[in-house]
Parts: structure tokens; sequence; C-alpha cells
């Protein structure tokens, strides 16, 4: 399972449940990695898509605790463990483990990242001035290392970079798929 992630110097990565950076290189980058899979999302970031609504050509997971809570065109579970079932009683199959992308926000990545292998991130060379959700700092966990990447590219203001974190050890992971 991957995580797709946008964030800054210090691993923030949003504010007032909107995203801290509207890059268009970041976004097309995205669309190709995560059309045609799973994401994996919470509430709170299904709400902050454009008009609400799930992302297409996706199969568009969210999780909620709230029993009644419903949005067209996706599959909700109500915990983490009831989507871990469902993946181990192959309600997914064919997909494999490359397939999922988890794609926030700062709940969702915290509790799915010990499932994840690769984690794929837009780093930003900047402080954001404002921000109120984070990322768990790859950088000072030993469980990850960067395997690559790109050169640097700028928009707008901003410098940045496409990096991606491989775990080379298993002290925290979870495996969904065996
Ligand atoms: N930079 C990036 O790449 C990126 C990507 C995505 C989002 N974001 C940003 O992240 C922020 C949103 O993140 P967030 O942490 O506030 O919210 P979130 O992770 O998107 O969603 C939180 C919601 O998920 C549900 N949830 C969380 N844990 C659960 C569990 N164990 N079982 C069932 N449901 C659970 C709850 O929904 P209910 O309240 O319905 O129960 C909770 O309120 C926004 O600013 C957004 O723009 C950034």
């Amino acid at each position: 399972m991957n995580v797709i992630v946008n964030a800054d110097q210090n691993w923030a990565i949003g504010n007032e449940g909107k995203l801290l950076f509207p890059l268009s290189q970041d976004l097309k980058r995205f669309k190709a990695l995560t059309t045609g899979k799973i994401v994996v999302m919470g509430r709170k970031t299904l709400q902050s898509l454009p008009d609400g609504k799930p992302l297409p050509n996706r199969i568009n997971i969210i999780l909620s605790r709230k029993k009644d809570f419903r949005a067209k065109g996706t599959v909700i579970f109500t915990s983490p463990i009831g989507f871990v079932r469902a993946v181990r009683n192959g309600f997914f199959k064919p997909y494999i483990g490359n397939d999922f992308f988890v794609i926030g926000g700062g709940q969702i990545y915290r509790q799915f990242l010990p499932f994840c292998n690769t984690v794929y991130v837009t780093r930003v060379e900047s402080a954001s001035p404002a921000a109120d959700t984070f990322f768990p700092n790859l950088d000072e966990n030993p469980d990850w290392q960067i395997i690559e990447v790109s050169d640097k590219m700028i928009e707008s203001e901003w410098t940045f970079r496409f990096v991606t974190y491989r775990r080379i050890k298993n002290t925290t992971k979870v495996n969904l798929f065996t």
C-alpha cells in the first residue's frame, strides 16, 4: 500500500481544511499515479475535494465514524480494521498492495502509515506561515529511507521536488496482504 502527500519543509500538509500548495505539476503526478487505483481518505478530505465529490476513475474509500454517513460513488468504512478485514476477505480482488493509495488527511495518514511500504512526497522547500495538519516526519524515522529524488522544480513562488521513501524496516509494519 502507498501513501501520496504534499508537504512543506516542516511536514505541514494542510490548514483550515485546505491544501497548502496548489501546484499543477503535483496534481498531474497525483492523477497519473492514482488513476485506476483505490484511494483511501478521511471524511474531511473527501469534503475538501471540489464539490465534496469523489475522485473520478478511482475506487474511493472513505473513513468515517458516523454510521449514517453516505456519499455517492464511495465505499465507506467506519474503522481502519473494517477496511483491513475487507481487504483480507478479498473484497477488493483483483487489486494488489501497489494499487492502494492513502491520500489523506492527517488523521488517516497517521493511522494507515503502518500498513504502507512506499510514500510519494511532493516536498516543498518552504515553511507555510499557517498550518494545523502535519504528516509524520519520515526523515526522523529509521524505518524509512529515501530511494528517489527528482530534480528541483519551480512553480509560482514555490520550489519543490518529488521524493520517494521506501520502508526498510518492519518495526511498525502491519502486513495487509498476506
Ligand atoms: N497535503 C496533502 O497531500 C493533503 C492530502 C489530503 C488532505 N490534506 C489536508 O489535510 C486536512 C484534513 O486532514 P484531517 O486530519 O483534518 O482529516 P482527515 O484525515 O481527512 O479526515 C478525518 C476524518 O476521518 C474519519 N476518521 C478518522 N479516523 C477514523 C477511524 N479510526 N475510523 C473511522 N473514521 C475515521 C473521521 O470522520 P468523521 O468525523 O466523519 O467520523 C475524521 O473526522 C485538510 O487541511 C486537507 O486539505 C492534505
